[in-house]
């Protein structure tokens, strides 16, 4: 089978990293991909949001698959144009990414599905917000309503921050603060069968801590070892299968990754978000651990057979991947900078550890960084300890000027291993 994927990010790489090891592909595209992608996957330079260039591409390269990564050709409903010209599409249609597309869009359908969420209010005034904030009391939680890249939340216990993030913002979702920790659990689905994968955790924060301010991801780890064993089951039973089967009501059917980002309340498991797409980073140590060819398994949600699927396989390995970003991510990030040490993480580090790219272009003989996010070191191991120093090692090795990332992602985790 021939493969095109659309988008630019690690978890781009990481999902061309994992069609490139299926024995299924025979040919691996991307658009417009990255200095790292184009190690495994042929690059072509087309706009991601232009669905009929997309769709011109993919029929000209005879793919039988593509697959959409990000939300943003998603809510600009690329899939759908795609679908249109007969191409089996791994992504939701425009309407089915309005679960991610619009905060208080996905608040109603999970009203409708009785699915647990924080209470929440959609304000569009200044009164309106101001009474929000004083009915759910600090800390504060503020969401502008449309695709803001994970940067669009503000939590705080500032009241005059609160009210000034809502300013900026056209229509905001103001809810209830959820205590207790993050998990991020991803299903494929084809709109009715719902195939959960493994869960992840995600780092939000720019700094060690969880202290600075919210970003699109500093770092991920996979398994879970502190979560309840049923976590996926119950997650299953109250969340994906009745959000699938009410977008399916609706006759907006949702195929493609829904990803469900969780509470862990002491009151219970509660939604924070939908996405319409696999996280970045989390997609990084999901598809580490994966051990079932993954191109059959995008086919199959986008052609309606994943009820037909074996059950996925899993390895037993942990892993753990750690975001180098650039200097003054995530507000407005410095480019350009070259970066070293990739070859030696390959010579050094591999199998186990590797790099996947985020913002990277190829500059002649040299890899430069190209935006916020740059690398996804990503590493296994037998444990999460074992898989996070392996992280750090080949982190160790990058050489970006100015760049940033987070020492302790999964480190607590990994204390909880035993390890
Ligand atoms: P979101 O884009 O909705 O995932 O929000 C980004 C981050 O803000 C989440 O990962 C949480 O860390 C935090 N957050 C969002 N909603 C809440 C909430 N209701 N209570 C506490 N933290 C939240
Ligand atoms: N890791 C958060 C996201 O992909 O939105």
């Amino acid at each position: 089978m021939k493969v095109l994927v659309i988008g630019s990010g690690a978890r781009e790489h990481a999902l061309c990293r994992s069609l490139s090891l299926d024995p299924d592909v025979t040919e691996l595209h991307c658009a417009p991909g990255n200095a790292g992608v184009a190690e495994v996957a042929q690059l072509h330079q087309v706009d991601a949001l232009d669905g009929k260039a997309v769709a011109a591409l993919a029929t000209e390269l005879g793919v039988g698959l593509v697959v959409v990564g990000p939300e943003a050709p998603l809510v600009a409903g690329v899939a759908d144009v795609v679908r249109e010209a007969g191409i089996p599409v791994f992504g939701p249609s425009r309407e089915a990414a309005q679960l991610e597309g619009s905060k208080a869009f996905a608040k109603d359908v999970m009203a409708a599905a009785g699915v647990p969420t924080a209470r929440s209010y959609v304000c569009t005034t200044a009164d309106e917000v101001e009474e929000a904030l004083d009915a759910f009391g600090a800390p504060y939680v503020v969401k502008d309503d449309g695709l803001a890249a994970g940067k669009g939340v503000v939590v705080t216990d500032d009241l005059e921050a609160a009210k000034a993030h809502a300013a900026d913002c056209e229509r905001v979702v103001i809810e209830e603060y959820l205590d207790g920790p993050e998990v991020s659990l991803f299903a494929v689905t084809d709109g009715e069968t719902v195939l959960p994968l493994q869960p992840a955790q995600d780092f939000k924060r720019a700094l060690d801590g969880d202290e600075g301010p919210n970003t699109g991801g500093m770092g991920a780890y996979s398994p879970l070892p502190w979560a309840q064993p049923k976590l996926v089951e119950d997650v299953l039973e109250s969340v994906l299968q009745p959000t699938v089967d009410e977008m399916r009501r609706r006759g907006t059917p949702f195929s493609g990754l829904l990803y469900a980002g969780l509470a862990i309340t002491s009151r219970g498991v509660r939604v924070i978000e939908f996405n319409a797409r696999f996280g970045d980073p989390e997609t990084q140590v999901v598809l580490a651990r994966l051990r079932t060819p993954l191109a059959g398994v995008l086919l199959a949600a986008a052609n309606g057979t994943l009820a037909d699927l074996e059950p996925l396989r899993w390895s037993e390995d942990a892993a753990v991947t750690v975001v180098v970003a650039s200097h003054n991510y995530p507000s407005t990030p410095r480019t350009g900078d070259p970066i070293t040490g990739l070859a030696e993480v390959a010579s050094e580090d591999a199998p186990h550890a590797y790099v996947l790219h985020a913002g990277t272009r190829q500059e002649g003989d040299a890899v430069v960084s190209a935006g916020g996010r740059v690398l996804s070191v990503t590493a296994t191991g037998a444990d999460l300890a074992e898989a996070r120093r392996r992280a750090y090692t080949a982190v160790g090795r990058i050489g970006l000027e100015g760049s940033r990332h987070r020492t302790d992602i999964a480190a607590r985790a990994a204390g909880a291993d035993g390890a």
